[in-house]
């Protein structure tokens, strides 16, 4: 079976780790200083706050930014369930705008009518690895006097314009989860120019302490270790390498299925570089099961990202959320992710077409 995902660690990331467990020092130290440092100059910012996962991660922003009860943050319902969790963490109401169907991404042009006085922030997710459209969204933004929170989780490397998601608002947050364009293991990082988010975020990740001792508010154990940032710094200097196999498969596999009928392959936004952390595709007429299926048996792995909106989730209904996004409901039913990874090989990519082109033959 051809996995959906698998992590590409080498004999680099084994060194550094093993390094960092001879130390003494496994906690947050020097190596987390020095992955925040190199972060922080990838993606083009003053600095970075390195978190235990990208939820921990989008916690700490939304925090640090001063959002909290009462407050209304304006989201997308088509992402993993983490990115509207971490409002709720904070005490504050997500508010889910419906997708563009070409890119699963935020509409931006539905956003500002969902804008109230309550609205603080607006979350973008960068799904798949494909920026959100964000001269419009900072627009809104700037027009509302509103905070932009980029979910970069699925998105390390990729441009929006020529500069870096991450880079684009007022903070980043990125995840290292294995299955990402880059890992730690677990592990995730802020991303910001600005000085006093970052300095609220390294005091909320640490119980809230400001000098030794003195804890000023209440603060959360989100701290990333050494071992997790040992491997982040050696899957760094690799990330563009990795990014570039996953374009050069995504490229591959669009033009042997473009012709099919009954699927339509990722749409790139012109001014956009897509990192594509997932290869997803839209299996119309109510076949996306079956096709799953046929993939599955024939040796080829699969995802669903995501099966169900946000707001659709027995957590949100019993909190009474609902949203008119029926983009994102038709998106659940018809998306497909098929391996892009750079793990893949050319046999590999040559059988997912030849599976996906028998499978087509038979059921449509
Ligand atoms: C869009 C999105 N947001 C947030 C997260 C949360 O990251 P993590 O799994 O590292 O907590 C993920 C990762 O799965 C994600 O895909």
């Amino acid at each position: 079976m051809i996995p959906i995902a698998k992590p590409l660690i080498g004999e680099e990331e084994i060194d550094n780790v093993v390094k960092v467990l001879k130390s003494g020092m496994i906690a947050q130290g020097p190596r987390v200083a020095e992955f925040e440092e190199k972060f922080a100059e990838y993606v083009g910012v003053d600095h970075a706050v390195a978190a235990s996962s990208g939820t921990t991660a989008l916690h700490l922003a939304i925090l640090a930014a001063g959002i909290g009860k009462g407050d209304e943050v304006i989201t997308t319902p088509f992402s993993f369930v983490a990115t509207g969790n971490c409002i709720l963490y904070a005490g504050a109401c997500p508010v889910f705008v419906d997708i563009d169907p070409l890119t699963y991404n935020i509409n931006p042009s539905k956003i500002e009518e969902a804008v109230t006085d309550k609205t603080r922030a607006l979350l973008p997710v960068h799904l798949y690895g494909q920026p959100a459209q964000m001269d419009e969204i900072n627009r809104v933004a700037r027009d509302n006097d509103l905070v932009v929170i980029e979910d970069a989780a699925q998105a390390h490397g990729a441009l929006y314009n020529n500069e870096k998601t991450g880079s684009l608002g007022d903070m980043g947050c990125f995840s290292f989860y294995p299955t990402k364009n880059m890992t730690t293991s677990e592990g995730g990082i802020i991303t910001t120019d600005n000085e006093e988010i970052a300095d609220n975020a390294r005091i909320l990740r640490a119980h809230g302490e400001k000098e030794r001792y003195s804890h000023v508010v209440l603060g959360y154990n989100f701290r990333m270790t050494d071992i997790a940032a040992a491997i982040g710094l050696s899957q760094l200097k690799k990330l563009d390498g990795f990014n570039q196999r996953r374009q050069e498969n995504a490229e591959y596999l669009t033009e042997h299925i473009k012709e099919i009928p009954g699927i339509q392959h990722p749409h790139v936004l012109a001014g956009a570089e897509h990192v594509f952390h997932q290869y997803t595709i839209r299996v119309g007429g109510g076949k996306r099961e079956e096709f799953m299926k046929f993939l599955n048996e024939n040796g080829v792995g699969t995802g669903i990202h995501y099966p169900i909106t946000l707001y659709q989730q027995k957590l949100y209904r019993d909190l009474n959320f609902d949203a008119d996004c029926p983009e994102s409901e038709k998106a659940a039913n018809e998306v497909l992710s098929l391996p892009v990874h750079p793990n893949l090989s050319v046999e590999d990519v040559e059988k997912i077409v030849n599976v996906i082109s028998t499978a087509a033959n038979e059921l449509f």
